[in-house]
């Protein structure tokens, strides 16, 4: 059997103001479509899980109210709340611990965060069930790599090794090293070799590896949590899984993921998703435009007219109380001003 585990316990701030505490990114609508991220990521998800029975969210506790609200068929006993965040490599040992304690070590499971967009669902499923193969026949932490398209510095880098045969007609390569998030140099020099791939985020093993590797690798995230249980959380410390486990493990392997992907990372990522060649900005709201081009323009209430003139490459978002006006190039800055501002952030 195969467990889904919906990461859901980030905060999104790089969509503010449209993200805000109580109501984080994987709560939005951002496609234009009625699903939120969330429920996107669900919704694609039960495909492979079977049923709701057999799919798990991770989250925190702010946001707990929000996802009942969001996924009302997830049985309660599969909603693990985190008192606070101590971010993924913690919540990847809690849930790992819960589902081999309840199915077993040679349970499968899945991790999937909850900010990202998938194109070809179909294929999405056909690379998820060669991963599944993948982590039934070794002793694998598997991950699924997509081609780089740019020197990013905001993900993780998979450097490809030796194939070690098909799965579900993919080839699968070990891993030769995992690098997060290098500075912009490493990452050009990554790219240039084209041996490399951007991991996903989603990452499939048994229950028993990971929970082997978590002992080997980050024993002081995994060995608290299964002496007192999650009232600890607050203690643990907090790293990635990236940095934690997947830079040190020499259990990795890769897949390649040509499904259509798309991190929702800040505004930049709505303009890839709804932009076409015959409009000159991006509107999802009721924007009066003259001489404006490359703009990127928000608003949660219709019929609030936004107007703007002889601007470019712009974001502008309305929500609520809150308006913002960023250059687009310094979307990323966002999360630095949140610290200095309190009020509703
Ligand atoms: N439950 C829980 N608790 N979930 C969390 C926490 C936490 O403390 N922190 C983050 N998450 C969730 C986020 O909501 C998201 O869905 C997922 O875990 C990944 O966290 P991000 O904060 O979005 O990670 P990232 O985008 O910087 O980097 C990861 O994803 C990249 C691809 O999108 C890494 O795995 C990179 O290597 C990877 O390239
Ligand atoms: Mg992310």
């Amino acid at each position: 059997p195969f467990f889904p585990v919906i990461l859901a316990g980030g905060k999104g701030e790089r969509f503010w103001p449209l993200s805000r505490k109580e109501r984080p990114k994987q709560f939005l609508c951002l496609d234009g479509g009625s699903r939120s991220l969330l429920q996107s990521t669900a919704d694609r998800l039960l495909t492979l899980a079977g049923d709701w029975n057999s799919l798990w969210v991770i989250t925190a506790a702010v946001v707990a109210k929000g996802v009942r609200e969001q996924l009302p068929q997830l049985p309660s006993d599969n909603l693990l709340v985190e008192s606070e965040g101590r971010d993924t490599a913690a919540a990847v040992a809690w849930t790992s611990l819960e589902i081999k304690k309840r199915y077993g070590e040679d349970a499968i499971i899945g991790f999937f965060p909850a900010d990202h967009w998938i194109a070809d669902l179909d294929k999405f499923a056909g690379t998820l069930d060669a991963a599944i193969e993948l982590a039934s026949n070794k002793d694998a932490i598997v991950t699924l790599g997509i081609k780089p398209t740019f020197p990013s510095t905001g993900y993780g880098y998979i450097e490809q090794g030796e194939n070690t045969g098909s799965f579900n007609n993919l080839p699968a390569y070990h891993v030769n090293r995992f690098t997060e998030k290098p500075d912009r140099r490493v990452a050009e020099t990554f790219l240039s070799t084209g041996r490399f791939s951007w991991n996903s985020g989603m990452f499939v093993f048994r229950a028993g590896v990971v929970l082997n590797e978590l002992h080997k690798h980050a024993p002081e995230i995994i060995e608290p949590l299964e002496k007192n249980g999650p009232s600890i959380y607050p203690q643990l410390p907090k790293k990635s899984i990236d940095y934690a486990l997947m830079e040190k493990t020499s259990l990795a392997y890769v897949l390649p993921a040509e499904f259509g992907w798309d991190d929702l990372g800040d505004w930049n990522a709505i303009e890839r998703l709804l932009k076409t060649e015959n409009t000159s900005n991006v509107e999802l709201a009721n924007h009066v435009g003259l001489d404006t081009k490359g703009a990127i323009v928000y608003a949660t209430d219709r019929n609030d007219v936004i107007v703007t003139i002889g601007l470019e490459d712009v974001v502008i978002v309305r929500d609520r109380n809150v308006t913002l006006m960023v250059k687009k190039e310094r979307t990323q800055e966002i999360k630095q001003l949140l610290k200095t501002l309190k009020e509703d952030s």
